[in-house]
């Protein structure tokens, strides 16, 4: 059976499972950051190794003041409230994203989390926060030109060397890419990283997104025959 080693998902519709009940979006934002650790354990206990989630795009910050608000202080609810148990459970948090322009109690707290775990050697549980692709490519496209300048790197790198400039560089490309809540786009996500992953796009909303979900989309990924332009692997 081919491995899913890496599942990355756009946790989309935390706002309209929130206005479908009649809740502020605000509340939906907190059931879908309750629901990262319901799914890190999921994937977990499905075999995953690496579970890299869209917490907040580069694109994120066009919302209203107030919801950038709140979802700035949600990783202190999310870590204050499961950091210890991530630990035990021994997942590894990493963050994706350019977090020095993040309000700086946001980044203290996604930092810690990182150097918290930082020997732990479990599930990568991989959050984007200011994240954005294109940055992404960006920024590595500048760091690789700055290194030749300086002449620490040659002319003429191939796809693995760029992939050293990427924010991915310790991550196997994504086999699965997930969208919850019926958007069929790609929003700026990993655009380098999913070249062959296998996507799905699923109707549920983020905080809706159970166990069974998550073992459905894995049950489903296992039925995709992932060729990667060759003719093989029937
Ligand atoms: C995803 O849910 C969370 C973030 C993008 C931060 P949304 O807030 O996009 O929810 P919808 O798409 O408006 O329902
Ligand atoms: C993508 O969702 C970003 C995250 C889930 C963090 P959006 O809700 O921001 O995407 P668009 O605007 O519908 O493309
Ligand atoms: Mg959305």
């Amino acid at each position: 059976m081919q491995e899913c080693r890496h599942v990355a998902i756009i946790m989309d519709g935390n706002g309209r499972w929130a206005k479908a009940k009649g809740l502020p979006r605000t509340a939906g934002h907190k059931a879908g950051a309750d629901n990262v650790r319901t799914i890190a354990i999921a994937a977990n206990d499905l075999g995953v190794k690496y579970l890299t989630l869209y917490a907040f795009s580069t694109e994120n910050w066009k919302r209203s003041k107030d919801e950038v608000g709140y979802l700035m202080k949600l990783p202190a609810y999310l870590f204050g409230r499961y950091m210890k148990e991530f630990l035990q459970r021994g997942y590894r948090i990493r963050m994706l994203g350019e977090l020095d322009v993040l309000p700086p109690a946001t980044e203290k707290v996604l930092r810690d989390a990182e150097e918290e775990s930082k020997n732990n050697t479990g599930l990568s549980l991989n959050i984007c926060m200011n994240y954005g692709s294109q940055r992404e490519i960006t920024l590595a496209a500048n760091a690789y030109a700055k290194d030749v300048a300086e002449g620490k790197a040659k002319l003429g790198i191939d796809e693995a060397g760029f992939e050293q400039y990427l924010m991915t560089k310790d991550f196997p490309p994504v086999d699965l890419l997930i969208r919850t809540s019926g958007e069929e786009r790609i929003s700026n996500y990993l655009l380098w990283q999913i070249a062959y992953a296998e996507l799905e796009f699923i109707p549920e909303a983020w905080p809706d997104f159970t166990p069974d979900v998550m073992k459905r989309c894995i049950e489903e990924y296992h039925h995709r025959n992932r060729r990667f332009g060759g003719l093989t692997n029937e």
